[in-house]
C-alpha cells in the first residue's frame, strides 16, 4: 500500500434551491512515500478542494483518504499545507510564525529555537526572523509558510499554487529553491498549479485533471535527472513534456470553456 491512498473520493457542493455541483467525480489515486506529484488541471476542476479533503480540511462525499493505512477524518500535523494567499499569522514575527506548531507540540524553548532557525536559513530568511508579515515581499511570506510547514516534519506536504500570487522572477527562484529542500530532505510532496512548466521541473509525476468535475485524466512520469537546474527547461526532453502535457490541458481548458 501507498503512503497516501486516494480511494474512490468525489465531492458534491449543495447549492441554492436543490441545485448541486460535482466538483469531483470518484478519484483513486496514490501517492508513495518522497513522491514528488504534481497536479495540473484547468481553473474549477476541483484540484483545491482535493487538496483540502487530504488536508481533512473538507469531507468527502464518498470514498476515503488514508495516510498510512488510517483513515483522515480532519486536520492533522502529519500534512503541512500552504496556500496560494498569504496564511501567515500577521500578529507574530517570521519566528513566531514558525514555532506556532512546534509550541503547540509542547517543544521546548530551544529545541523550538533551534528548528526553526534551520528552516529559516533554509528558506534564506536569516535576519528577518523578527520581522512581520506585513514587512516581508510576498515571495518571503511564502518562504515562511514553507518553512513553517516544513519545521513541523509533516510526512506530506500538500502545497496549493503556492508560487501564484508570485512575480515570474521570483516564482522560478522558489521552486529551485523547493526542489533544492526536496533533493536533499526527501519528502512526500503534491503540489497544485496550472503552470506546465511548474509542473514538470520539480515532479517526478504529474497528475492531469479533466475539466470540472475532476477526475484525473493522465499521470506523466518526469524521469529528468536530479539535482536539476532551472537549464533543464530548455532540453528536449523537458520540451517533450511540456508539449505533451500542454495537449492535454489545452483539451480541458476548452472543455471548461463550454460548460
Ligand atoms: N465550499 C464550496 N461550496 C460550493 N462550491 C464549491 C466550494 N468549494 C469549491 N466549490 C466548487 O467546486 C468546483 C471546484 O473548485 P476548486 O476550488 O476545487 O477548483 P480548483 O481546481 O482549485 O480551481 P482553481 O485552479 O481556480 O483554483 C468549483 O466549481 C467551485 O465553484
Ligand atoms: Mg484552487
Amino acid at each position: 500500500m501507498s503512503q497516501l491512498e486516494i480511494q474512490n473520493v468525489s465531492r458534491v457542493f449543495p447549492g441554492k434551491k436543490g441545485t448541486q455541483t460535482q466538483a469531483l467525480t470518484p478519484i483513486n489515486f496514490s501517492v508513495n512515500e518522497n513522491d514528488f506529484v504534481t497536479i495540473l488541471g484547468p481553473s474549477g476542476c476541483g484540484k483545491s478542494t482535493m487538496l483540502r479533503i487530504i488536508a481533512g480540511l473538507d469531507q468527502p462525499t464518498t470514498g476515503q483518504v488514508l495516510l498510512d493505512g488510517q483513515r483522515i477524518t480532519g486536520p492533522g500535523a502529519d500534512r503541512g499545507m500552504v496556500f496560494q494567499s498569504y496564511t501567515l499569522f500577521p500578529w507574530l514575527t517570521v519566528e513566531q510564525n514558525i514555532c506556532f506548531g512546534l509550541r503547540e507540540k509542547g517543544m521546548s524553548a530551544a529545541e523550538q529555537k533551534e528548528r526553526s532557525g534551520y528552516f529559516i536559513n533554509r528558506v534564506g530568511l536569516k535576519g528577518f526572523e523578527q520581522h512581520f508579515p506585513k514587512q516581508l515581499s510576498g515571495g518571503m511570506q511564502q518562504r515562511t509558510a514553507i518553512a513553517r510547514a516544513l519545521a513541523n516534519d509533516p510526512k506530506i506536504l500538500l502545497l496549493d499554487e503556492p508560487f501564484g500570487a508570485l512575480d515570474n522572477q521570483t516564482r522560478l527562484l522558489m521552486q529551485e529553491l523547493l526542489l533544492g529542500i526536496w533533493e536533499s530532505a526527501q519528502k512526500t510532496v503534491l503540489f497544485v498549479t496550472h503552470d506546465i512548466d511548474e509542473s514538470i521541473f520539480m515532479a517526478n509525476r504529474v497528475a492531469v485533471f479533466s475539466a470540472r468535475p475532476g477526475r484525473i485524466k493522465t499521470e506523466v512520469n518526469v524521469d529528468l535527472p536530479h539535482p536539476r537546474h532551472y537549464t533543464i527547461k530548455t532540453t528536449p526532453e523537458f520540451m517533450k513534456l511540456k508539449a505533451r502535457l500542454t495537449e492535454e490541458i489545452r483539451a480541458e481548458a476548452i472543455a471548461a470553456e463550454q460548460h
